[in-house]
């Protein structure tokens, strides 16, 4: 079973460039037409948040037209970027998952279960789960205890040494990591935010930021280093689930020479 995450593709109207550099829609369209290349294809397709640049309606809708070509499902949460009724206004779908005005629900679909959780917190940059997402996140995984599942939120709730992102990112990782160790079933977090490949651990778990389909957060790890961003090969993470083991791969998008055979037609090594 494979999951595609998608993270931070910050949509724009038509026209208009993110940070008056980006066009992040034609990203998103590069990574659709990756995704629909792949082969196994994904199974379905998080995106853990930032959708949308601004939260428009229009940016929304741009988001829905490019990935309406994915056949699997896409199960997405906000954030910062976007807005809880933002989303649910844009994906009824997902609102009919959810309750009380607040993106959480959990994807039972599939041999994985996948608790999706909104750590927005309305026009402001930094998350926290609250009290409600956290009752929800122990209450779905106190519902199956024996099903393996994989945590999703858009903000990370661990530092990355890159510091003007670090101040914004999950405000109750401490609460959030008490849940957690009550439920061993948990595999892994995962979450968007920084726009970069990051691995650590948390609560015992493996704890991933999956990389950006377009612009990446510059690896600046001198505190004094001012905001800003790159625009590094785009990728995602593709989370491979078998045998109870979460396996996690950062998928480039884009042509890249090859396949080159390692062995020739007589079964040895090509020497060259
Ligand atoms: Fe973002």
């Amino acid at each position: 079973m494979l999951i595609a995450q998608l993270t931070d593709t910050h949509i724009r109207r038509p026209g208009s460039l993110a940070y008056g550099v980006v066009d992040t829609a034609i990203f998103l369209e590069a990574a659709v037409a990756h995704l629909l290349a792949l082969d196994p294809r994904p199974d379905a397709v998080i995106v853990t948040g930032d959708l949308t640049d601004f939260d428009d309606p229009q940016e929304h809708a741009r988001f829905r037209q490019i990935t309406a070509a994915l056949p699997m499902p896409v199960f997405p949460i906000p954030g910062n970027h976007d807005s809880s009724a933002g989303l649910l206004a844009a994906f009824p779908e997902i609102a009919g998952r959810c309750a009380g005005g607040r993106v959480n629900y959990v994807v039972e679909d599939l041999p994985l279960r996948i608790v999706m959780l909104d750590s927005t917190v309305h026009g402001r940059p930094h998350g926290t789960l609250g009290a409600e997402g956290l009752d929800f996140l122990d209450r779905a995984l106190g519902a199956a205890p024996g099903t393996p599942a994989l945590v999703c939120a858009h903000h990370p709730p661990f530092l990355t040494g890159i510091r003007h992102m670090d101040v914004q990112n999950l405000f109750d990782a401490a609460a959030l990591e008490a849940v957690l160790r009550r439920h061993p079933q948990v595999l892994a977090y995962t979450c968007g935010h920084v726009h970069r490949a990051v691995t650590t651990t948390f609560a015992g778990l493996a704890a991933t930021i999956a990389p950006a389909p377009a612009h990446s957060v510059s690896l600046a790890l001198d505190p004094a280093a001012p905001p800003t961003f790159h625009m590094e090969p785009p990728s995602l993470s593709l989370h491979r689930f078998a045998e109870g083991r979460l396996v996690t791969h950062r998928s480039f998008i884009g042509a890249f020479p090859g396949p080159f055979p390692f062995f020739g037609p007589d079964g040895r090594a090509i020497a060259g």
